[in-house]
């Protein structure tokens, strides 16, 4: 970094994303070990960041997810567009062209699909590529196992290439690890038989699901009726970054990112400058290590040093940095502007979030 830019973290304004260079890199190193290449499309609304999508392709991943046109669009602008899919179902007009213009300028761009409407929405815009969207048990969007065959001949009728199948088991990435093997099976079950009936009109068939929950849970190649070996996606995207909802659950990745506060009061309670306006919360309350966090207010958290843990934080003084691990990162990311890329307390690059909206 040059000129002014912050050197170590202790000159960060806060509350700041960080993220720590070598533990994103094991998470990389070790999710590409599990699912290599194709087998993982990473989901890239964990982040919001080209810059870390980049060091995904790196690893091997070319092919992407996103959650929203922005996602896809900014990707695209970034170069990383040699396959985007976007895992959601659109109606909006002026977006789909945008996804289609963006198509037209060299992006692979597909898009989900779960209806006639969504069909007939992706055709009037000239977006060429889509999958079909299939409902495998989380009660959001896809359609019926058993109407993906009749959307695939609407959708050929219509102009479209379908290029395969995808479907999100979300409601299964939380639940216990032994009810998870014995749930996700069946779940990926019903997505392969709806490939079957959806076919393919490409040379490789898409087949995508999953998530950091379920990564290791899927095969990584299926065989279809034709007998072609096709890689199965996994579209994991926390596992970059992780946070204390799936580390509670003994996924093998570990916390890269945090947001950093500095402690702003303690003259009754220890009070730190993160709020829930800079926290996804609708997985909980952050942590702090070795304290107990009491509660989150806008621009707060209280919290107290946690006798029972194996070094409780205390000593805490007006203006030390506190490491704040929030409980969800995805929604914690779209509040934020930039990634602080840190090694221990030197601050290496300023990476700006620059998928968040819509
Ligand atoms: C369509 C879709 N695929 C995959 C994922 C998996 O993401 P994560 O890595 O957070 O489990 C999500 C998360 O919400 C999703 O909506």
């Amino acid at each position: 970094m040059s000129g002014s830019s912050p050197s170590t973290i202790h000159e960060l304004p806060t509350p700041a994303v960080i993220v720590d260079i070598d533990a994103l890199d094991r998470n990389l190193v070790t999710m590409a070990a599990a699912r290599p290449g194709g087998t993982l499309r990473p989901h890239v609304k964990a982040h919001k960041c080209t810059s870390l999508a980049a060091l995904q392709a790196v690893r091997g991943h070319r092919s992407f997810t996103c959650a929203t046109v922005q996602e896809m669009l900014g990707m695209a602008a970034a170069g990383l567009a040699d396959d985007l899919l976007l895992a959601n179902e659109v109606v909006d007009h002026s977006r789909l062209l945008s996804l289609a213009a963006a198509q037209d300028q060299g992006a692979s761009i597909t898009i989900a699909v779960d209806s006639p409407e969504t069909i007939d929405a992706a055709a009037h815009a000239g977006v060429q590529q889509v999958v079909i969207d299939i409902d495998i048990g989380l009660p959001r969007c896809g359609c019926p196992p058993e109407a993906a065959g009749e959307l695939a001949d609407l959708a050929r009728a219509r102009g479209l290439i379908v290029r395969g199948v995808m479907g999100y088991e979300g409601h299964l990435m939380a639940i216990d690890r032994v009810e998870q093997q014995v749930r996700v099976p069946p779940a990926f079950a019903s997505l392969v038989t709806a490939l079957d009936q959806v076919g393919s009109d490409v040379d490789v068939p898409v087949i995508s699901t999953g998530g950091t929950g379920t990564f290791d849970l899927h095969p990584l190649f299926v065989t279809d009726a034709g007998g072609r070996q096709i890689p199965v996606e996994v579209q994991a995207g926390s596992y970059t970054l992780m946070d204390t909802d799936y580390a509670s659950r003994g996924r093998p990745f570990e916390h890269a990112c945090w947001v950093l506060g500095t402690v702003i009061s303690r003259s009754r309670h220890l009070v730190v400058d993160v709020g829930l306006k800079s926290l996804g919360m609708d997985h909980g309350n952050p942590s702090i290590a070795g304290a107990t966090v009491w509660f989150c207010s806008d621009e707060h958290v209280t919290f107290a040093p946690d006798p029972a843990s194996a070094s409780p934080l205390v000593d805490v003084a007006v203006g030390d940095r506190i490491r704040v691990l929030p409980a969800h990162i995805d929604p914690t990311i779209a509040m934020h502007d930039s990634i602080w890329l840190v090694r221990g307390d030197e601050v290496l690059d300023q990476w700006p979030i620059d998928l968040r909206g819509w």
